[in-house]
């Protein structure tokens, strides 16, 4: 019996072409690993209503980890249009596969490096190499929210803040209450983990970026939780910047920063801005990890344009590679892919199309296996 078994879920457009480029790497790695591949994506909501059908959910729990492509989504009216037409007006609703994994194996954590690998022309600055923590199951994306607002959430709203008298006179049609809601447990867990992390990969420092001057009870939850954690790391250096100053400072000094933890909606867009700085979607993976489980996908989505053109860049997906077998414990293995993947950005010969060259994405994984050592 293999050692690990992983599922390989490659979903829609180039998911298939990142993912194939994976297994072009993990076959030279050898890695000890069973794959299995699952259904997920817009195929699967055409077809049978359901983006991740459930002997899907039940591959993942078979297994210990994920390599996940991307998923095309489409907006409420083209997704019912799309459907085939025997399940058409039956009250399937479309909804993201990859929320709906965090939430069911509690992959708290979005983990995202940003790094800016020597010789890539893309590069904002040579010298950045961040990892941003994003909490990745509550915040602003828990998915509470009201439109119009039940008169009886807005009496109960009333009773308990004076503030919301302001807006008396907006009927319930005309608001809507999307909530922030964060747990004691969801702060502490994000924070620990990043220390944790700081500690196992030598790095020295802790940034938490929120806003908690403004939004006192949730950010102010998180910063609370974060001083009382950060005393039990007295070997990391610990820091507090609010999330709009973090926006600026991520643009005029981004080699200062090493660990940057945030909460759910914050991290999104900040870690979009910290991706762009080291090359773009190209250039960046992201980790969804919980106590039990973890899935490894590149920020970027399908890319419908060049679906199965073999042209994009792999070099997320191939970092995801990486991550996925730093999770496992195969941290030589894993030194090994990413030392390869940084040697062919630096000598410039093999490049896809966003960095100038034509060469495709197979190219590429096949350029890094070369080398390997
Ligand atoms: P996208 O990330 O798919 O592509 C935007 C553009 O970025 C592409 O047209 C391409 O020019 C460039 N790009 C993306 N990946 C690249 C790579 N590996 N190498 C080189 N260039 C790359 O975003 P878009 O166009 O907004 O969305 C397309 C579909 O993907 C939509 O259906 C969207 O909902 C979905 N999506 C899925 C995500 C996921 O699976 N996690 C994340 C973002 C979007
Ligand atoms: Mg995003």
């Amino acid at each position: 019996m293999a050692k690990y078994k992983i599922a390989l879920l490659p979903g829609d457009g180039i998911g298939r072409d990142v993912m194939d480029a994976a297994m072009v790497v993990l076959d030279a790695l050898s890695l000890d690993a069973e794959y299995i591949e699952g259904d997920v994506g817009w195929e699967f909501w055409k077809k049978e209503g359901n983006p991740l059908p459930d002997r899907t959910i039940e591959l993942l729990k078979s297994t210990d980890c994920c390599l996940f492509g991307a998923i095309t989504s489409k907006p409420k009216d083209e997704a019912e249009a799309e459907l085939a037409p025997e399940l058409r007006g039956k009250g399937y609703k479309y909804y993201s596969p990859i929320v709906r994994i965090r939430q069911e194996f509690d992959l708290y954590a979005n983990i995202r490096p940003c790094k800016s690998y020597k010789g890539n022309p893309l590069n904002y600055r040579d010298d950045i190499d961040l990892v941003i923590f994003r909490e990745n199951t509550e915040g602003l994306y828990s998915g509470v929210e009201f439109h119009p607002v039940p008169e009886s959430l807005r009496a109960a709203i009333d009773e308990h803040s004076e503030k919301m008298r302001r807006f008396g006179d907006v009927s319930n049609e005309d608001m809507a209450i999307s909530m922030r809601i964060f747990t004691r447990r969801g702060c502490q867990r994000i924070v620990r983990m990043a220390f944790e992390y700081a500690r196992k990969y030598g790095r020295k420092h802790v940034t938490v970026a929120e806003k908690p001057n403004v939004i006192r009870e949730t950010s102010g939850m998180m910063i609370r939780e974060a001083r009382k954690i950060s005393q039990e790391y007295p070997d990391i250096e610990y820091d507090e910047v609010n999330i709009d100053a973090m926006a600026m400072r991520l643009i005029k000094n981004p080699q200062d920063y090493d660990i940057i933890v945030t909460s759910n909606m914050f991290g999104d867009i900040l870690s979009d801005e910290a991706a762009q700085l080291v090359g773009g979607l190209g250039f960046s993976p992201s980790a969804n990890i919980g106590d039990n489980y973890a899935l490894f996908e590149p920020t970027h989505g399908s890319a419908p344009k060049y679906a199965g053109m073999y042209k994009v860049n792999p070099t997320a997906m191939l970092l995801c590679v990486k991550m996925m077998l730093d999770w496992l414990g195969e941290r030589d293995m894993a030194m090994n892919l990413e030392r390869a993947i940084a040697k062919v950005i630096e000598e410039g010969r093999v490049r896809t199309y966003d960095m100038g060259g034509n060469a495709g994405t197979l190219d590429v994984a096949n350029e890094v296996v070369k080398k390997l050592e």
